[in-house]
């Protein structure tokens, strides 16, 4: 950090230690067991309060009924260590299927606080993992957003274009224009979360709307532009959905996180593959795994921008209470000292992986 001038006044922050409410993770994946085994206690080693669990596992396995995603709450609880007060907050995996009356049940017995929309296009296909179940008809689904806007159920919205004639790079603008203005416009009182926003102006649309609208911000959007992607030869490391954006977009997506806008919140969508998936020759999974180091990457780019005093609101209280949470009373330290990543976790590459943070996370 360069200076402490924009600190905040009554703040508890020195230059090399800060100490903030432990963190809401709204939105990462931990797929099932085995690999389960190793990812999640990567988040809860990182004294999240809870986390939201996307459900896009392999058909049939994604929760998108009731008893699936009890299933996959039973698999992660079964990890948490006893006494933990970590809180798993489920999300329904969308369909054409689910009926208006289903969601709303699963919403009131507490079984998921939310559904995610993934969109598929109409031959099926996905535009990110594990997509393919997703919705084909989004007007289709207009009677589920009714009951949802009825009963405040939010969502948690993946929006990219899938069609293939789409520009990879556009993907995003063009869903904000085909698929979320007619939404917002249809269903005025829909809570939305538009899932780990790229695109700078997406991230405008979201900051301005005159909409209860929030965005996610994942922590690799923030440090990288899609020269990763080549830098060096082809990367499949790097390779993610949204893909990374020209630096202008990565640059204002930052801005409105780094100058504290309340609308932005962290939601890292650490996304493990194995190796295998990673580097295959053709269809190369996509996903980075960031779980391990997540909010010392965050407290990086704040830290960078000078903008430490943002970091708590962004990673521990913008719009949790959407979620049914509140901000954790307990802390969390982060030390201005090397924190050395390891290459991978079981057969997971990390990302950084080889290198040294100048950020660790401690308990309180
Ligand atoms: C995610 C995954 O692997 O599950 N991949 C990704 O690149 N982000 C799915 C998603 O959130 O798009
Ligand atoms: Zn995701």
């Amino acid at each position: 950090m360069t200076s402490t001038s924009t600190f905040l006044e009554g703040t508890d922050i020195s230059i090399n230690r800060l100490t903030i409410r432990r963190w809401l993770e709204r939105h990462v994946h931990v797929r099932r067991r085995p690999m389960m085994d190793v990812v999640l206690p990567c988040t809860l080693n990182q004294h999240a309060a809870g986390a939201v669990f996307m459900g896009n596992h392999p058909h049939p396995y994604e929760t998108s009924t009731i008893e699936k995603t009890l299933a996959h709450r039973r698999e992660i609880d079964s990890l948490i260590p006893e006494g933990s007060d970590f809180t798993p907050i489920m999300t329904l995996y969308l369909t054409d299927h689910i009926s208006p009356d289903e969601v709303v049940r699963g919403f009131k017995e507490g079984v998921w606080r939310a559904a995610k929309l993934y969109m598929a296009n109409q031959q099926g296909q996905g535009g990110t993992t594990g997509s393919q179940h997703g919705v084909r008809d989004l007007r289709g689904r207009y009677p589920v957003f009714a009951a949802m806007e009825k009963h405040q159920i939010p969502l948690l919205g993946h929006f990219e274009a899938v069609e293939e004639k789409v520009d990879e790079f556009d993907r995003e603008i063009r869903s904000v224009n085909r698929d979320l203005k007619p939404l917002m416009k249809a269903f005025p009182g829909l809570p939305i979360v538009f899932e780990h926003i790229t695109d700078g102006r997406a991230a405008e649309f979201v900051a301005e709307a005159n909409h209860n609208i929030q965005a996610t911000v994942t922590c690799h959007h923030l440090m990288h532009n899609r020269n990763v992607l080549f830098w060096e030869g082809l990367n499949p490391l790097k390779w993610a959905k949204p893909v990374f954006k020209k630096e202008p977009h990565r640059r204002k997506v930052r801005k409105y996180v780094t100058s504290g806008h309340k609308r932005f919140g962290a939601g890292t969508d650490s996304a493990p593959h194995d190796e295998v998936a990673k580097c295959r020759l053709c269809r190369c999974a996509a996903g980075i795994f960031t779980a391990l180091s997540a909010v010392e990457f965050y407290a990086m780019v704040f830290d960078e921008d000078n903008a430490l005093p943002h970091l708590e609101a962004f990673l521990s209280e913008n719009f949790v209470g959407l979620y049914g949470m509140k901000p954790s009373e307990k802390k969390m330290t982060l030390v201005r000292q090397p924190r050395l990543l390891p290459l991978k976790v079981g057969d997971v590459w990390v990302e950084g992986g080889g290198t040294s943070l100048p950020w660790e996370l401690l308990a309180a």
